[in-house]
């Protein structure tokens, strides 16, 4: 017996990059049906069409006044730093060392990461997130703990332990063979469970040996398929201090480079100070930078320049960053990132936006044939937006001529109180009204 589910709706979602494709790359239904069977996306479409085909005795849940989209994928978050979000005064490398360390020390605690897990992970699904790519600790417990949890919401995640070897507190620091025997232990038992994938994940260049990169790029060459997830080129001071320990390197990126760590599962965080030749090779290898624009204003960390790396070729997903970032909310986070643009004299328009935080993220995670759009198979995770969510955002959105319009009033006011609904796989995992 299959099991058959219909949502109908607006409908929005993305089949290309608006940047290249413009028009094209969206499809819209005014009111549209969403067919979804065993989990996965049998058809999007107008309820019409839909009609003619979806078989008698579904019955169809009905979202007035809302917009039907696919889930966000967050490319970029630490969940160990839940709990110190909105930490005060400073910038990265103090903020590492006064507030992320002591707390990521805790990680070690399997009880603990656990319930640290669950929070989070009901936070994302509060805010739309079905999908992200998540930094555990420097701890295998860390680890074992979330992916526990995710299994058992039957969430796609992807996810790695921290290796750091050098320039922290011992306290939080592992060695450089010890970190390759945790991270293999963990792809072993993780990496293609469920949808679950492992990610190696050492934390930044200044934190790592150069035997602990060799180790990570050993470990890609072993295991083909897991990605690689770091932070690269955030803040002025990283990167003279990556220059002044890395003389050998031509640039920041090419410490990663030089290790193997270059593919297309490659992801980096923020990218806000990069030369040409960094831009051409994170477009020749397919890699993927994730930025985060909440954090990069908490941080004083600079403005990335979207623009540029998008003509580059670069792909680029949307990352909130947490704890550096702000907000859970892929909403908010895109309205910060186009504030960014407004400080450079640059737009970022709202269809660009809504493709960077669903379709766009599925692109630079490599997981395009399996979420971020409502084409036929796709695995049905997906999110209702309540346009008359608060008052502010009835009334706004009841001045709005057009769609274009509507998104970027969503994108501007839009957070957590919008999410009505988030679907994992066809099911409901968060509701906001009481039922
Ligand atoms: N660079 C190295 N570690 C971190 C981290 O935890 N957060 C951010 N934003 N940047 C980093
Ligand atoms: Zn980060």
């Amino acid at each position: 017996m299959s099991s058959v589910k219909a949502i109908r709706s607006q409908l929005l979602y993305f089949v290309d990059d608006p940047a290249t494709a413009g028009d094209s790359a969206w499809i819209y239904h005014a009111d549209g049906i969403l067919w979804i069977e065993d989990g996965l996306i049998r058809m999007a479409g107008d309820a019409a069409e839909v009609l003619l085909q979806l078989p008698s005795g579904v019955e169809i849940e009905h979202f007035d006044h809302h917009l039907v989209i696919p889930g966000f994928i967050d490319t970029h978050i630490h969940y160990p730093q839940t709990e110190m979000i909105a930490a005060y005064g400073e910038r990265l490398l103090e903020w590492l060392e006064t507030y992320t360390f002591p707390v990521e020390s805790k990680f070690g605690d399997s009880e603990y990461a656990r319930q640290i897990a669950s929070f989070f992970l009901d936070e994302l699904a509060r805010n739309g997130t079905t999908t992200a790519l998540v930094f555990g600790s420097v701890h295998p417990e860390s680890v074992d703990a979330f992916f526990a949890e995710a299994q058992q919401r039957n969430l796609r995640m992807i996810a790695g332990k921290v290796m750091m070897d050098r320039n922290a507190p011992d306290y939080i620091c592992d060695e450089a063979q010890q970190s390759y025997e945790q991270s293999k232990a963990l792809i072993e038992r993780w990496h293609g469970v469920d949808r679950l994938q492992y990610a190696v994940t050492p934390r930044f260049a200044p934190t790592s040996s150069d035997e602990q990169l060799q180790l990570a790029g050993k470990l890609l060459c072993e295991y083909p398929g897991v990605y690689m997830h770091t932070h690269l080129a955030e803040n002025t001071e990283e990167c003279q201090w990556v220059a002044e320990l890395f003389p050998e390197a031509r640039h920041y990126l090419d410490v990663y480079d030089r290790a193997g760590l270059m593919s297309r599962r490659s992801v980096f965080a923020h990218g806000i100070h990069l030369c040409d030749d960094s831009c051409k090779r994170l477009s020749e290898t397919g890699a993927s930078i994730a930025h985060c624009p909440s954090s990069n204003l908490f941080l004083g960390s600079g403005l990335f320049e979207l623009d540029r790396l998008t003509e580059q070729g670069v792909s680029v997903g949307i990352g909130t960053d947490v704890g550096g970032g702000t907000s859970f909310s892929m909403l908010q986070t895109l309205a910060d990132a186009y504030k960014i643009q407004q400080l450079r004299g640059r737009k970022l328009d709202p269809f660009r936006a809504l493709y960077l935080a669903t379709l766009g993220g599925a692109r630079a995670l490599d997981i395009e044939d399996k979420v971020g759009s409502f084409q036929r198979g796709r695995e049905a995770d997906f999110v209702a937006l309540d346009l008359h969510a608060t008052e502010l955002l009835k009334f706004r959105t009841g001045q709005c001529k057009t769609l274009f319009e509507t998104l970027f009033v969503l994108n501007t006011l839009g957070d957590d109180r919008v999410v009505d609904t988030t679907w994992v796989m066809g099911e409901a995992i968060h509701k906001r009204r009481a039922v």
